[in-house]
């Protein structure tokens, strides 16, 4: 029997040891990790400079709380924020930026609507979930929070009616991830960013999936050429040492002044140090540039795949981050334990995609021994 609440639905295999990006299960099988942990281990597991950042902190204090200065919450803020004008506020997930994110739109704008979009997902704590435009996550935690509306993605009529003068702020995934790697496109997301400046509305892109590199670019947004009033970091940013960050611009710091918000874990000195060491590896333009490299030979792959194979019906997402669109729930299904059974992890993204998301580490002859078993089972 197990002693924990049945709120996930868990494969047998126990994973206890891994090592760049491969992990073993309880009997010592290797699998190639195509999850990362859910888009955690970004730099795969046990990287060199990772862990020697984590075992240099465990001999020094692991924890001061948010009541005295932290010197290395500021030097991951600075990195994060690029010197571009944004103040940080770390946290411990992503649900929690997005928290932090809802209540400073709400109190700096003095509004109180939050419009969201279909199929996202923010997380499951009350603040974000509301903002998750899903039914189904939120059947039976009833009420929610007041103020939310859903509406269609990358589509503008329904949003400029929305968009009145009570709305507090637009919430999105440049690229949605839950719901099935959904890319914004780029003029939309361009023409929600200028819609919410003109309505003096705060732009809140929510990276938590798709930010620290996932897509070859630091932040997903970078590619659109807009600029976030608030955006929201996690998972990898300490590379599985839980860790969440939200940033916002410089003007609204007035509205998060003392005793606004604050978390007792937040930013604590264990995860500083990894998200330090994890910030500085991933933000050069070598190790981006390879990601995008490697994400275009994994889309090309899969892309051939469309004409071939019926059961495959569109490959979407950018760098790392990739979907592969099957033709029903039931294919997918055989298709993750077909990989599994090939010795490789996978995930699912809404109900029909097939969801790769590889450490950013992973070597070019790894990534193509991965593409060929992903095209052998779905050749299958
Ligand atoms: C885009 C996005 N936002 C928010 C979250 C919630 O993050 P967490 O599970 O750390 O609370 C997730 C998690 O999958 C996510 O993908």
């Amino acid at each position: 029997m197990s002693y924990l609440f049945p709120n996930y639905t868990r494969d047998s295999i126990d994973l206890v040891d891994g090592d760049g990006c491969y992990v073993y299960d309880q009997d010592q099988r290797r699998y190639l990790d195509f999850t990362s942990g859910i888009g955690v281990t970004n730099l795969g597991h046990k990287h060199p400079k990772v862990l020697q950042a984590l075992t240099d902190q465990t001999t020094k204090i692991w924890h001061s709380s948010n009541l005295y200065t932290n010197h290395l919450q500021e030097q991951v803020a600075q990195k994060l924020t690029m010197g571009k004008d944004y103040l940080t506020f770390f946290c411990n997930s992503g649900t929690e930026a997005n928290e932090a994110a809802i209540k400073l739109a709400r109190k700096a704008t003095g509004r109180t609507k939050i419009l969201s979009f279909t199929q996202s997902f923010h997380g499951r704590t009350y603040g974000a979930l509301s903002a998750t435009g899903q039914p189904a996550l939120q059947t039976g935690f009833y009420p929610i929070v007041a103020g939310f509306d859903y509406l269609p993605y990358n589509q503008l009529k329904p949003l400029k009616e929305k968009l009145t003068d009570d709305v507090a702020a637009v919430i999105l995934e440049v690229i949605q991830g839950e719901g099935g790697i959904i890319p914004a496109e780029k003029q939309w997301l361009q023409t929600v960013a200028r819609l919410c400046h003109e309505n003096n509305s705060l732009l809140i892109v929510d990276e938590i999936q798709s930010g620290m590199g996932r897509t070859g670019n630091f932040f997903a947004f970078e590619a659109y050429e807009i600029k976030p009033d608030i955006i929201t970091l996690a998972k990898a940013l300490a590379n599985g040492i839980p860790a969440g960050a939200m940033l916002g611009k410089v003007e609204l710091a007035e509205a998060f002044g003392p005793g606004t918000h604050g978390t007792t874990f937040g930013g604590n000195n264990l995860a500083m140090q990894v998200a330090k060491t994890v910030v500085t590896e991933i933000n050069q333009p070598a190790f981006l540039s390879a990601v995008a490299a490697k994400g275009n030979d994994l889309k090309e792959g899969l892309t051939q795949l469309i004409d071939q194979i019926a059961k495959v019906t569109a490959v979407r997402g950018s760098g790392l981050m990739i979907g592969v669109e099957l033709d029903s729930p039931e294919t997918l299904q055989k298709v993750l334990v077909e990989l599994k059974q090939q010795q490789l992890l996978a995930l699912k993204a809404g109900q029909t995609v097939l969801r790769l998301l590889p450490p950013l580490t992973i070597s070019q002859a790894e990534l193509m021994q991965g593409l060929k078993i992903i095209q052998q089972v779905l050749l299958n």
